[in-house]
């Protein structure tokens, strides 16, 4: 069974959906493999200029998958190598918008997180419940969730493993929209079209600079986000996107 499901469902946009329906999308071994090499092509597909992660009406992801998880040992997870294939999403250069339906917890909260874009249905619930299984967030939890909502927040979900619901997540900064259930994939695929639209390098650059310069000191990162910016002065897509402003016209991007 093919563990994602990879379609096309516009121009420049790519939708990614989890399929594992049985087992609320956990993320088995396999699955994050997948979903790996995917992230991997896609970030090289220069067709390619927004992504779409969804999951199906029950849940975006319920974490990774307990029953492969029971015996494993830590030399084998180290062994694993499970590191790379979160790396393939959380070097991602392109906008990645994550479609949360239904939970959204541990790795899946995780997955989420890695995304640039989180819209979110009304009944979506987030939460990184590892420490009720002792153990806790292996692949970013710790450090995303405080930094998106504040360690207060974080700490009481991180720490009793509760769930936030949609609305609670939007309040708290964790989530970009909310929407009704029904809306989630074709709010999100709209996003995807209006960024696959823009000048695919402005594009880059911004998010280049907003992760790279988020672990950085102010400094040095308002001295990337300079140079950044004064390096789309050299692009096509940015005296076409000028000049047709001027001439009162829609603009045509290239990507050069
Ligand atoms: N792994 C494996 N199987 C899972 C699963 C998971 N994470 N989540 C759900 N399932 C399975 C259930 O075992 C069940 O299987 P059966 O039909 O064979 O019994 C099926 O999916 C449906 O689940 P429920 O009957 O429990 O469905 P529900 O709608 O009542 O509850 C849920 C949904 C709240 C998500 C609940 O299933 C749940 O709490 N799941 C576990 C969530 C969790 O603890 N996630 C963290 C995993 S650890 C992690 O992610 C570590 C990391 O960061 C690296």
């Amino acid at each position: 069974m093919t563990l994602v499901l990879m379609e096309r469902p516009a121009p420049h946009v790519t939708l990614l959906r989890l399929n594992r329906p049985e087992v609320r999308n956990a993320l088995s071994p396999a699955l994050r493999v997948e979903l790996r090499d995917h992230m991997l092509g896609l970030s090289e597909d220069r067709d390619c200029r927004a992504i779409v992660i969804t999951g199906n009406e029950k849940a975006f992801a319920a974490g990774a998958d307990i029953k492969a998880m029971v015996a494993t040992e830590p030399a084998e997870m180290m062994a694993h190598g499970d590191e790379t294939n979160w790396a393939a999403i959380r070097n991602c250069p392109k906008p990645v918008i994550a479609a949360v339906n239904g939970y959204a917890l541990g790795g899946g909260c995780e997955l989420a997180m890695c995304a640039d874009v989180i819209i979110a249905g009304k009944g979506a619930r987030f939460g990184q419940p590892e420490v009720r299984l002792g153990i806790m967030p292996g692949a970013g939890g710790t450090q995303r969730l405080p930094r998106a909502i504040g360690k207060h927040r974080a700490m009481l979900m991180l720490l009793t493993g509760s769930m936030m619901d949609a609305e609670e997540a939007f309040a708290a900064g964790l989530v970009s929209k909310v929407v009704p259930d029904d809306a989630v994939l074709a709010e999100s695929l709209k996003v995807a079209v209006d960024i696959a639209s823009m000048p695919p390098l402005a594009v880059a650059e911004i998010k280049r600079v907003v992760l790279a310069g988020a672990d950085a000191p102010l400094d040095t990162a308002i001295m990337m986000e300079r140079r950044a910016a004064y390096l789309l002065f050299g692009t096509e897509d940015k005296r076409e996107a000028m000049t047709a402003f001027l001439e009162k016209r829609k603009p045509t991007f290239t990507g050069a």
